[in-house]
């Protein structure tokens, strides 16, 4: 089932969300429906304050190549990485890339965030893993991650880039 997406600057993004406890059906329904949400608006992961449910999992899904148009068919629901109560174990090295996020729809900025990351996670039925990634999947990972600690990637903008999309978003808020 598709949820409302969370927009910026709603106050609920700035919370940090809890550990998941329960790995439960609430959990996987909840899961199920982000990635539904995430397929819907043409994103490549989603966290669970951004439907408006403060715990800490996250949902992953790069998109494979294929001649497909059809996004379940580029964003197969077996390739999500669902991750719950990640940690960040290690990072190293700095790399920059163009981000979005679907709760700031239609704006796109450079970041940076760490080359090289260790992210121990559990998984939808608590189960333990270990990932290492140095390419796409780390960015996503820690753009993903910030939402669970009521951060935003808007905020790791320069001081002047940052005015400038503030202005503009307030511009965009009020045409809606
Ligand atoms: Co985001």
């Amino acid at each position: 089932m598709i949820r409302d997406i969370v927009i910026y600057p709603d106050k609920r993004l700035k919370e940090p969300s809890a550990p998941v406890e329960r790995f439960d059906e609430e959990l996987h329904t909840l899961l199920d429906d982000m990635y539904d949400t995430m397929i819907a608006k043409n994103g490549v992961g989603l966290a669970a304050i951004q439907v408006g449910v403060p715990l800490r999992a996250l949902i992953i899904n790069v998109p494979v190549e294929t001649d497909s148009e059809d996004p379940h068919k580029q964003q197969p629901k077996e390739n999500t990485l669902e991750v719950i109560n990640p940690v960040l174990l290690e990072a190293e090295g700095t790399t920059r890339y163009q981000e979005g996020c679907l709760s700031v729809p239609g704006f796109f900025e450079e970041v940076e965030r760490y080359k090289r990351i260790v992210v121990e996670y559990q998984d939808r039925y608590g189960k333990r893993y270990i990932l290492e990634d140095d390419d796409f999947l780390a960015i996503a990972l820690q753009h993903e991650m910030d939402h669970l600690d009521g951060k935003i990637f808007v905020e790791k903008l320069s001081i002047l880039k940052r005015k400038k999309f503030e202005k503009e978003w307030k511009k965009r808020l009020r045409g809606r």
